[in-house]
C-alpha cells in the first residue's frame, strides 16, 4: 500500500487557510482518500494549552521558549502523523514549522527601540535624577531621548547592552529559528497562501490574537519570503505560492489542481517518493 502524502497550508493570519483545508480533506475524501487534519499550534494538548495561554495574552515567555513549545507542539504530534502516513492517510496540516520560523524570526530586531527599552529600564532600575523619570504618556520620548543619551555617553552602551540581552523582545536569528523542528516528517508540498496583509487584516475577528496586527504580519510576510528560499535551496519543488487574493471557489480549485498532483506522485511511488526529513 504506498504511503499517504503529507500537505502543508501556510499563511498569513486570515489568509483563509482553515476553510482552504476544510475543503481540500473534502475533495481528497470525495477522490475515495483517507484524509486527516493536524492544526498547529494543536491547543488540545498540555504543551498546546500554554501555546494558546500565550496567544491570548493571558501570560507571557520569553521569545526562546515559546518558539521552542511551538515546536514540541509538532514533536508530541510526529508520531502520530508519520503512523497515520505509513497506513495510507494523507495528512494535511494548517500550518506547520514554516509559522514558527517566519513567526518568531519576524519578532522585533534588536534595534534602537531596544535599546531605548534597555535605557528606560535602567532609568527605572536607578530610580536617577527626577528628568532621568518618565510617566508612561510620555514614555516614547522619553525613550528617544534616553536613546540619544545612550548614544552619546560612552560608558552607557555596555551597561545598556546587559539589559538588552534580557530584552525578551529582541530578534532571533532565523538559523536558531529552524532548528527545534530539523528532521520532523518533511512535507510533500507546502502551499503558501499569499494575501497582502492589509487586505487580511479587514477580515473579520482580525486583531483578536497576539500576532493579530498589520505591523507584524507585514514583518512575518517577510519573513516568509526567507522560508520559501530556505526552502528552494534546501528542498526544492516543495514550496508553492498560491494567491488567495480570488474567490474561496477559486483558491480552492487551485489548491486540489496542484495537491492531486503532488498526491498521485507520491501513490505512484518510485524515486523520491520516501518520506524526507525536514532540514535534512
Ligand atoms: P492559528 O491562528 O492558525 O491558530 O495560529 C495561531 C498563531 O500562532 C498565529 O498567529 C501563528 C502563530 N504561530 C507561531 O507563532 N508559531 C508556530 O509554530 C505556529 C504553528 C503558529
Ligand atoms: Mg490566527
Amino acid at each position: 500500500m504506498p504511503r499517504g502524502a503529507l500537505i502543508v497550508l501556510e499563511g498569513l493570519d486570515r489568509s483563509g487557510k482553515s476553510t482552504q483545508v476544510d475543503r481540500l480533506v473534502a475533495h481528497l475524501q470525495a477522490s475515495g482518500r483517507d484524509a486527516r487534519v493536524h492544526k498547529f499550534p494543536d491547543r488540545t494538548t498540555s504543551i498546546g494549552q500554554m501555546i494558546n495561554s500565550y496567544l491570548q495574552s493571558k501570560s507571557e515567555l520569553d521569545d526562546h521558549a515559546i518558539h521552542l513549545l511551538f515546536a514540541a507542539n509538532r514533536w508530541e504530534c510526529a508520531a502520530q502523523i508519520e503512523k497515520d502516513l505509513a497506513a495510507g492517510t494523507t495528512v494535511v496540516c494548517d500550518r506547520y514549522a514554516f509559522s514558527g520560523i517566519a513567526f518568531t524570526a519576524a519578532k522585533v530586531r534588536r534595534d534602537t527601540r531596544n535599546w531605548g527599552l534597555a535605557a528606560l529600564q535602567l532609568s527605572k532600575a536607578n530610580d536617577c535624577a527626577a528628568g532621568l523619570r518618565v510617566s508612561r504618556a510620555s514614555s516614547e520620548l522619553a525613550v528617544n531621548w534616553w536613546y540619544s543619551l545612550a548614544r552619546l555617553t560612552p560608558i552607557l552602551p555596555p551597561l545598556l547592552s546587559t539589559h538588552a540581552t534580557t530584552d525578551t523582545s529582541q530578534g532571533i536569528d532565523f538559523t536558531y529559528c529552524l532548528t527545534p523542528d530539523t528532521g520532523l516528517p518533511l512535507p510533500d508540498t507546502t502551499l503558501f497562501l499569499t494575501l497582502s496583509p492589509e487586505v487580511a487584516s479587514k477580515r473579520g475577528a482580525y486583531g483578536e490574537e497576539r500576532y493579530e496586527t498589520l505591523d507584524t504580519q507585514t514583518r512575518v510576510r517577510e519573513q516568509f519570503a526567507l522560508v520559501g528560499r530556505e526552502m528552494a535551496a534546501r528542498h526544492p519543488g516543495r514550496w508553492e505560492e498560491v494567491s488567495a487574493e480570488g474567490t474561496m471557489d477559486a483558491v480552492e480549485a487551485k489548491v486540489w489542481t496542484r495537491v492531486q498532483a503532488v498526491v498521485k506522485r507520491v501513490e505512484a511511488g518510485g524515486e523520491g517518493s520516501e518520506l524526507g526529513r525536514l532540514w535534512v
